[in-house]
């Protein structure tokens, strides 16, 4: 089969596409013909060796859908599914996974895929957040998916949504939006947030916690700007601020993971609307990667094997 294989750190043309031995089945397993494979932000860092990587995987990639052509259970055969591997093999024509959750036959492969592993994101994290109608809250790059999908459910939650995109960027729920690429944007977010939604991170996040009200609360997810915020105890303890980190692999990950199927149900549901921005066939992996570390378009990029 054709596949995507990851030689050292570097520029998009690090990734080849390749020949390889089609993956074969265990018992518990699916097999899983790809149709689309998403391409999020942080796989350009970890391509790129900004952000750390386990191992460097075999095949690259993390998030794909497709459908299943061979299980356990004949009645799965022939269903839409969607898989989120830690460990890649994602850009492929075929993937093995022993986690996959069946995507509602009304929504497309490139939808499914744009929308399942952030939009989980964005469930758990609000639902963690315990957000409630009237609070402000304050999200990070809501241009990107995560960021999008909790504008959205906030907004429906009856909170009244701060958001930061590129200049120009669209955030259809927001009801102000300010350019994080403007490097003093924090001085002119309203005092008052009772939730921030952090995931540019670097050496400034920490100016946002006098923004916040007492016993506010921080969630701390991604390091768009290629670092975690760093906050010192005595900044929160002066507000009394709760702070949650998400890092992935981490104790909400199979929370993550369980709120596939209601997320997908989101889309489907039309409460989440998935935007794509381009889509590449799976040779034009390097131009894919170079579009999405451009920050030139709005939505996913979907690779199609
Ligand atoms: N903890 C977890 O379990 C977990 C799981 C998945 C993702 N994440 C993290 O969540 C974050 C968002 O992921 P996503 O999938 O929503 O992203 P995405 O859809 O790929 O979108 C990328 C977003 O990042 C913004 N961006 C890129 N570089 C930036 C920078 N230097 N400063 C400010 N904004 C920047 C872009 O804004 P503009 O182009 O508009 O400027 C865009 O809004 C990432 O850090 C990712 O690593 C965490």
């Amino acid at each position: 089969m054709r596949a995507v294989v990851q030689h050292g750190t570097g520029g998009p043309e690090v990734l080849n596409l390749e020949d390889r031995p089609e993956p074969t089945r265990k018992a518990g397993e699916v097999l899983i013909r790809v149709e689309a494979i998403a391409v999020p932000f942080y796989e350009t860092q970890l391509r790129a060796g900004l952000i750390p990587a386990g191992s460097e995987p075999a095949i690259f990639g993390h998030e794909a859908a497709g459908t299943i052509v061979e299980a356990d259970d004949p009645a799965a055969v022939g269903r839409k599914a969607v898989v989120m591997s830690f460990t890649g093999g994602a850009y492929a024509e075929l993937v093995v996974a022993s986690r996959y959750t069946l995507v509602p036959e009304a929504i497309s492969a490139e939808h499914a895929v744009a929308a399942a592993v952030p939009a989980s994101m964005a469930v758990v994290l609000l639902r963690t957040a315990n957000v409630v109608e009237g609070e402000s809250v304050l999200v990070e790059a809501a241009s990107g998916a995560i960021g999008g999908y909790l504008a959205r459910l906030a907004k429906d939650r009856g909170a009244r949504v701060i958001a930061t995109a590129g200049a120009g960027k669209p955030v259809p729920d927001a009801d102000e939006v300010l350019d994080h690429n403007d490097p003093d944007w924090r001085q002119e977010v309203p005092e008052g947030i009772d939730v921030l939604f952090e995931s540019i991170g670097g050496p400034r996040a920490a100016e946002l916690t006098t923004k916040l009200v007492p016993r506010g609360r921080i969630l701390a997810y991604g390091l768009l700007s290629g670092e975690f915020p760093t906050y010192s105890v005595a900044a929160l303890a002066a507000r009394g601020l709760a702070l949650i980190g998400f890092g992935g692999l981490d104790a909400y990950a199979e929370d993550v993971a369980a709120a596939r199927a209601e997320a997908l149900g989101l889309v489907a549901d039309g409460t989440l609307n998935p935007v794509l921005d381009r889509t590449y066939p799976l040779a034009d992996v390097a131009a894919a990667h170079a579009r999405v570390q451009s920050r030139e378009g709005v939505g996913k990029v979907v690779l199609i094997p």
